[in-house]
């Protein structure tokens, strides 16, 4: 988290000044810095360059989905992960190529199944039985073929710092692999001739800082495409390791950079590709958080502040758990700075509220800000993940307004919900 200064003494970001933008477009407001979203992703793609293996990057835009968005990330030449229609619908729109979407989802609907198979989806990665005898009937129908990879549960579950190997086999994502699930998956998709089945999948779990979860599943991924191969002579082209890599929301977080990450999964799936005397599959990766997260800044204006003699103050911003679920949902830690003087010596630590009508409504539990008066703007460091993605209309607050800036350029990517928008579906009952 590095925080940049201009001369104004304002914080900026990417080379604009985060106050102006704030006055510009109003406040609360996502701001994300377009370099740093490309940083990452190249930075993802040269270690596996340099690992020489066959791989793909695709972009988990449940993150932050958007066709500006989209449009980045087609651009460096990136495959992107889908979960649903809508976010179907908005890469499509935005242009991105069909063959490079992957569509997840443990219930994906038949018009969804339609929608993917129709506009002829790179891969999807198929969850349990019920949906493929949906995706049957829909290839039959169009008398169209699909490519597949089929996600297992690993029976390895990560958390943040920590990981262990026999949680998670209850996940309600994927085919059990302990139970022959997947084995019986795999025996159905090859019998059908419009179903080309890529590989394998999994992914488990998100916020993760250490490397270990990831080498045990990458190892037991190679392990299973081996056993396959010994079953039933199939070759898996694809081993999908998922996403997940941990990012630094304050000076307590410690992940991993994104390439040791790579280089360990490269290394195992290496070594058990030599172990098996396989061909090294191609690794696909699908990061969300460590793309777009360290990317964002959410700006809000300073408000109403309430002082007790033996607890810390409230100091409320015009945002809050309506545009940042997160820190009300998972207890999610953010670092706060006063954008007009970031690195001013704070002298003091308040809760940073929110606006909405609920006591858990925080969203720096223990900000440390040098004194702040009305008007001024906060922000919120790295919000570009899972924040505006999980935005909600509570309250009947408009969703924020979401700006993409590159070379000191701004450009407004999402407009402001305006009192119209809100009521746009409603319709009167008398
Ligand atoms: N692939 C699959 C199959 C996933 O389910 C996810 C995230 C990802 C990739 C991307 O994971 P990432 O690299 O972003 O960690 N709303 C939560 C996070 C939910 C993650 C769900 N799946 C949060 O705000 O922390």
């Amino acid at each position: 988290m590095t925080i940049t200064t201009g001369k104004t003494g304002h914080l900026t970001i990417g080379g604009a000044d985060a106050v102006a933008l704030a006055h510009k477009y109003q406040t609360p407001l996502v701001v994300y810095d377009v370099a740093s979203i490309k940083e990452q992703i190249k930075r993802f793609k040269q270690v596996f360059e340099e690992q020489g293996v066959a791989y793909e990057v695709s972009y988990a835009s449940k993150a932050f989905c958007a066709l500006a968005i989209y449009q980045v990330i087609a651009e460096l030449d990136c495959h992107t992960d889908v979960v649903s229609g809508g976010e179907l619908a908005t890469a499509l729109k935005a242009g991105f190529p069909a063959g490079k979407i992957s569509f997840h989802g443990n219930n994906k609907s038949m018009a969804e199944l339609e929608f993917a198979v129709k506009a002829g989806v790179g891969a999807i990665i198929v969850d349990n039985f019920y949906e493929i005898e949906l995706l049957k009937q829909v290839l039959q129908e169009q008398k169209a073929t699909a490519k597949v990879i089929l996600r297992v549960t690993p029976g390895i579950s990560a958390h943040t710092h920590e990981y262990d190997q026999t949680g998670q086999v209850d996940s309600k994502f994927g085919f059990d692999l302990a139970s022959g699930q997947a084995d019986q998956a795999l025996e159905e998709l090859l019998k059908l001739e419009q179903i080309e089945v890529l590989g394998l999948h999994a992914h488990i779990g998100s916020q993760i800082f250490e490397v270990g979860g990831f080498e045990l599943v990458g190892q037991k991924l190679m392990e299973v495409a081996h056993a396959w191969t010994q079953k039933y002579g199939y070759v898996a082209k694809v081993i999908n390791v998922g996403g997940g890599f941990g990012i630094k929301y304050t000076a307590e977080d410690t992940p991993l950079a994104p390439e040791k990450f790579v280089e360990h999964i490269v290394k195992v799936i290496k070594q058990k590709a030599n172990e098996f005397q396989m061909e090294v599959p191609e690794i696909w990766i699908e990061p969300g958080r460590s793309i777009v997260g360290p990317a964002g800044y959410s700006l809000y204006t300073v408000g109403s502040r309430k002082d007790l003699p033996d607890h810390l103050s409230y100091l409320a911003v015009d945002g809050g758990m309506g545009d940042n679920i997160r820190p009300a949902l998972y207890q999610a830690k953010y670092t706060a700075v006063l954008a007009n003087d970031p690195l001013k010596t704070a002298t003091e630590t308040v809760r940073l509220a929110g606006k909405y009508c609920e006591s858990g409504d925080i969203l720096v539990a223990k900000a440390a800000l040098p004194e702040t008066k009305p008007g001024d703007i906060v922000a919120l460091l790295a919000t570009g993940a899972y924040g505006y993605a999980m935005a909600s209309n509570y309250n009947r607050n408009p969703r924020p307004a979401v700006v993409f800036v590159e070379d000191g350029k701004d450009k407004l990517v999402i407009k402001r919900e305006t009192y119209a928008d809100l009521l746009a579906l409603d319709l009167p009952y008398k």
